[in-house]
């Protein structure tokens, strides 16, 4: 079977962001992304436009991944699906489309865990990216998770530590949100952070036990700070909108770095594996490069485009399943919540 080229259809349509992608065993093909405008009126993903977007952009995007693989659908030997966790709604028409799909060609079909893909998207086959070692550590973080990950082998996952409430990208775009920033403002944190510095402010960190992460508190915190400044001067946040957002990353960045300290002091793995769209921000890369030279770590990102929410991802574990035959029934369902390695 290795040795055998296989071609595989995967998509994604959890949240936001419909994806198709064709891979060849573990080389991507082609990884077609509509990302939905819609949302950003709205300052966060309204789920019922999610679904619909979906809807209209499915048929094309997958016409799109096919053809710029070029590979006639015939060809394919298996269809891999998102079946959770995410947005119910933004699930059931990947799962539908890839079901209908499947039967109509007659070929497997595949179901993927989303936070798994997000891990094994270290192992896509690409000359730009380094795949981490086993044991390793695998932290996700984007706008909808944060996790750490014990990744043993490719099937052998144990969540070590998530958050209790809001996601850390979460904490990124409602703090830019507060200092009146649009959405998604991540990334604009992180550019105005550049210039300012991270120790005009201090923010508290919270107290969450183990290897969990807490960020609401983080915001109501910084929500009162803006209060009682712009009360005092109306254009606090303008005057200082670097100095505060520096502030703001410095704080997530080290509550993430602190928890990725004990999982590795827990642990003895210092292979340090991160991605989803958090993976961007630039003074968590930092962090990481300076603790590979004090404290010997290693640290792995996956090229940004499989890092962010894409079929690729999905496609490599479909890669992986296919070479194990774990395939689903056309009686599979949705899973909204749907727990890494549980039932
Ligand atoms: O993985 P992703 O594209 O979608 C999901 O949420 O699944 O991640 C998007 C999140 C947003 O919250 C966005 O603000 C954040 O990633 N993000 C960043 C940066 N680039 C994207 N946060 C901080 N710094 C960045 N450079
Ligand atoms: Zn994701």
């Amino acid at each position: 079977m290795k040795s055998q080229k296989k071609y595989i259809l995967a998509i994604e349509s959890s949240c936001d962001d419909t994806s198709a992608a064709v891979l060849c065993n573990d080389v991507v093909l082609s990884n077609v992304i509509a990302a939905q405008e819609v949302h950003s009126a709205y300052g966060g993903v309204v789920p019922e436009l999610a679904s619909r977007a979906h809807q209209q952009n499915i048929v094309p995007v997958v016409h799109q991944a096919l053809a710029k693989a070029n590979i006639d659908k015939k060809q394919l030997s298996a269809i891999a699906f998102t079946q959770g966790p995410g947005l119910v709604g933004s699930l059931l028409v990947g799962t539908s489309f890839a079901k209908s799909m499947a039967i109509g060609l007659n070929i497997p079909l595949i179901a993927v865990n989303h936070m798994q893909a997000h891990i094994l998207a270290h192992f896509i086959r690409d000359a730009e990216q380094s795949v981490p070692p086993f044991p390793f550590l695998a932290m996700t973080l984007s706008g909808g998770h944060t996790q750490i990950v014990l990744v043993r082998d490719h099937f052998t996952l144990e969540v070590l530590g998530e958050t209790l409430d809001d996601a850390v990208g979460e904490a990124f775009d409602k703090s830019a949100k507060l200092l009146g920033l649009p959405y998604p403002g991540g990334p604009l944190i992180d550019f105005h952070a550049k210039t300012g510095n991270p120790y005009a402010f201090e923010f508290p960190k919270p107290k969450v036990p183990d290897l969990n992460f807490s960020f609401s508190g983080l915001k109501t915190s910084i929500l009162y700070f803006l209060q009682r400044k712009t009360k005092e001067d109306p254009d606090f946040i303008e005057k200082n909108l670097n100095d505060i957002c520096a502030a703001i990353q410095h704080t997530i960045v080290e509550i993430l770095m602190d928890k990725l300290q004990l999982a590795v002091t827990r642990t003895g793995i210092t292979q340090i594996a991160i991605g989803g769209g958090v993976a961007a921000n630039s003074a968590i890369r930092k962090r990481l490069e300076e603790e590979e030279t004090r404290k010997g770590w290693q640290s792995y990102i996956p090229k940004f485009e499989y890092c962010t929410d894409n079929a690729a991802m999905i496609g490599i574990v479909g890669y992986f399943k296919l070479l194990n035959e774990d395939f689903v029934a056309q009686n599979v369902t949705a899973k909204a919540r749907f727990v890494l390695n549980g039932p």
